[in-house]
């Protein structure tokens, strides 16, 4: 067995996020705009996407390699049907040392009240819910959906009282769209124990229309916490954590600021990418993926699987978030409902 390879930038493979369906409830106008992913997209027909048994099947060699967390997107990973049985797959695997993987999901909400509890039993840890908005109407334009705000809040209660907790909840702020939302959501969000995290808008993919004066930085978000509500810095709770975590000075929890365009985090990035249809991606923002596919459907071995997946890891340099600006402008990029952030 080659044991936990290094990138070219020394960066172990730590996390492996695996998005299991591109099809979304929600046509969020930053990542599925529905004059793009309208009635006539095609979407990936079901032969073309990993079964369980394949999915199951790369985590394992990649928990050789070095992974110790798994997380699970879409799309809207809980539209992929009998998903839990996916999970207890999952939950079943275990380090060369002999320890559980945490298996986390994230999750528009919308679907979540009703399947918690059998995430939770299948061997769920926790999950990160997305809300942009407390407001109906807002939350109505930017998801572009007619599902409502409480329908979401329902999801992330029922998660947190089975047990898939701190339940991480995160908002993408996006200048002039939401930004009057934040101290209201900090506000909700204070004394409940769940963990709001506030996202940069970034430019992912290419159909988001992204301009940088749409981008509040953490540090503006920050200021407009801290003139309400006071508040301290957190020591990350593992090396590499995205997040940079703060907590109120009147204990009434903490929050998180993912500051990917202001303050980019490459040089602890641990995260390999596995698409619906078994592309092994380096980076968020890499334009083309490593077919795991086809290797698998032609008979490779786990031997050769792991070899290939190995060697894949030790050429990445990706570090998209360090170079942002310098020669990206052109670049072809993956859509973030593909590869699930
Ligand atoms: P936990 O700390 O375990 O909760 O995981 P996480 O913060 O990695 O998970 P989550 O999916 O909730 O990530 C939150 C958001 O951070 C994502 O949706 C992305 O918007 C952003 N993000 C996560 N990983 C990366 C990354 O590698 N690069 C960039 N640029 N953004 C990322
Ligand atoms: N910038 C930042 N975050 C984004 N997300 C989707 N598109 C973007 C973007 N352009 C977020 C979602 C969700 C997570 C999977 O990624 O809102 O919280
Ligand atoms: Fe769906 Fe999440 Fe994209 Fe919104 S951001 S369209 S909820 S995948
Ligand atoms: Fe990792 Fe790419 Fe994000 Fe940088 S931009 S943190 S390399 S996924």
């Amino acid at each position: 067995v080659s044991s936990a390879p290094l990138d070219a930038r020394h960066r172990p493979l730590r996390d492996l996020r695996i998005s299991v369906t591109d099809r979304c409830n929600f046509r969020c106008t930053y990542c599925m705009p529905r004059e793009v992913f309208g009635s006539n997209y095609q979407f990936m027909p079901h032969s073309a996407l990993l079964s369980f048994e394949e999915i199951t099947r790369i985590a394992s060699l990649a928990v050789q390699l070095g992974v110790q967390k798994i997380r699970l997107t879409g799309g809207e990973p809980l539209l992929r049907k009998n998903i839990e049985t996916l999970v207890a797959m999952l939950a079943a695997l275990r380090t060369p040392d002999g320890l559980p993987i945490e298996i986390t999901l994230t999750t528009n909400g919308t679907l979540l009240e009703k399947k918690a509890l059998a995430l939770k039993q299948a061997g769920l840890s926790r999950v990160s819910v997305s809300l942009d908005a407390l407001d109906e109407p807002l939350f109505e334009r930017m998801s572009d959906s007619q599902v409502s705000v409480d329908t979401v809040l329902s999801g992330i209660e029922e998660a947190a009282r089975v047990g898939l907790a701190p339940v991480k909840v995160n908002m993408v702020v996006r200048k002039g769209m939401n930004d009057d939302q934040i101290v209201p959501m900090a506000r909700r969000f204070r004394h409940t124990g769940h963990i709001l995290r506030f996202i940069e808008f970034m430019d992912v993919g290419t159909t988001n229309g992204w301009n940088l004066d749409e981008v509040l930085t953490g540090a503006q978000i920050l200021q407009r916490i801290t003139d309400e509500f006071p508040l301290e810095p957190v020591a990350a709770s593992y090396s590499g954590e995205v997040a940079r975590r703060w907590r109120y000075t009147d204990q009434a929890g903490e929050i998180g600021l993912i500051t990917s365009v202001s303050q980019p985090f490459c040089g602890s990035c641990t995260r390999g990418r596995l698409s619906p249809e078994g592309k092994f991606f380096l980076c968020l923002f890499a334009s083309q993926g490593h077919d795991l596919r086809a290797l698998m459907r032609n008979g490779a071995s786990d031997a050769q699987m792991t070899a290939a997946l190995a060697g894949i890891w030790q050429a990445r340099d990706d570090h998209y978030s360090e170079q942002r600006g310098h020669n990206t402008a052109g670049r072809e990029k993956i859509e973030m409902s593909y590869i699930g952030g």
